[in-house]
């Protein structure tokens, strides 16, 4: 029985090293140590031997089962790679193939108008020691809300309703969200700012969308005032416009800042006199400011009795379609090619 059982083993082994797929493995597999398999069978008929030879064949049959089944997992591993390899030859794209003689240059693609003016104001703000925050596009209540000094019951809520899902958070309306997160992690004095997609539930227009992005920034310092404030903004909106902007602060309300601005600039398509852009005012809103609210300081685990801060939010569609007039926010996300090729 030993002897019929080296065979077994050797006839085995020899198999399993030709087999060609994956399949034919199995199948052998089956063969030999199925139910009613070759190796199981001997197994089966160990009862009918005298104890000695019994308890040797048994160990010996167990050890060829291992192999065998060693064996069976190596040659799979073998087989696995090797189609791989041949998937790797045989399936790929020479992306750079073309018919000869047709194609004059090569279309390049660019990073998209809000991208491109989002990585310019990231270096005008890095320049001035500001460092660049991520944050999750789905937040908690927390960080969108409570701790930027909206409690539950606030009309505030209203101004900037959204998607919620259905475990109780929502898409951030805003990028404070990220400068909460980063008060929470910073010890002050630091200089940050969060760029990034905000979404909220509007009814659509040529100057409303429910998805648009945004820079907000902050700045936690001994003794912030406006001063600090309106000097870092005008130095933005030189690097953003390459010119002197001529600014004005009106008083505007959002809960996490006292005081809050609204910044508005000079026209800069009529200098100031009064044109359609500016609806015959000689101003254009630009960003909300103002100065943290010490409870949205203390949220952030930061002493309001020590120290202040400003904030400021930047729309990015809006200063796009400023810079190259584009009168309506739509385009932004039609994904028109016509429409990127511009920029
Ligand atoms: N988070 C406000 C918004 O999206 C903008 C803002 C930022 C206002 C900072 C004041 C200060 O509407």
């Amino acid at each position: 029985m030993k002897k019929q059982l080296q065979e077994l083993y050797a006839q085995t082994i020899s198999v399993i090293e030709k087999a060609a797929t994956i399949d034919e493995l199995e199948q052998l597999r089956v063969k030999v140590l199925g139910r009613k398999g070759d190796l199981t069978q001997v197994l089966r008929s160990l009862g009918t031997l005298p104890q000695e030879e019994r308890v040797a064949i048994g160990k010996l049959s167990n050890e060829l089962k291992e192999k065998i089944e060693s064996a069976l997992e190596n040659r799979k591993t073998v087989l696995t790679e090797q189609q791989i390899n041949k998937l790797i030859m045989e399936d790929w794209l020479d992306v750079t193939l073309t018919m000869p003689g047709t194609l004059k240059h090569y279309e390049r693609g660019h990073l998209h108008p809000i991208s491109q003016i989002q990585y310019e104001i990231e270096d005008i703000f890095t320049s001035m020691g500001f460092e660049i925050l991520d944050g999750p596009e789905v937040e908690t209540d927390y960080y969108n809300f409570e701790a930027l000094n909206i409690p539950p019951y606030h009309p505030a809520r209203d101004m900037q309703d959204t998607f919620w899902t259905e475990d109780g958070n929502l898409l951030r309306t805003h990028t404070s969200a990220i400068q909460v997160r980063g008060m929470e992690r910073l010890k002050p004095p630091f200089r940050v700012i969060g760029p990034g997609r905000v979404f909220r539930y509007e009814s659509i227009d040529a100057s409303h969308e429910n998805t648009f992005y945004q820079v907000e920034g902050m700045m936690v310092d001994k003794d912030i005032s406006v001063a600090h404030l309106i000097y870092f903004m005008k130095t933005l909106l030189k690097e953003i416009f390459h010119k002197e902007t001529t600014i004005r602060l009106r008083p505007g309300y959002f809960p996490f800042v006292e005081p809050g601005f609204e910044l508005d600039i000079h026209c800069l398509i009529c200098g100031g006199k009064g044109c359609s852009v500016c609806k015959y005012s000689g101003w254009v809103e630009l960003l909300p400011c103002g100065l943290v609210h010490p409870n949205v300081l203390r949220y952030g685990n930061i002493d309001p009795d020590k120290w202040s801060g400003f904030a400021f939010g930047l729309g990015l569609n809006r200063l796009v379609m400023m810079r190259y007039g584009i009168n309506d926010i739509r385009h932004f996300l039609s994904g028109d090619i016509r429409f990127l090729y511009q920029f």
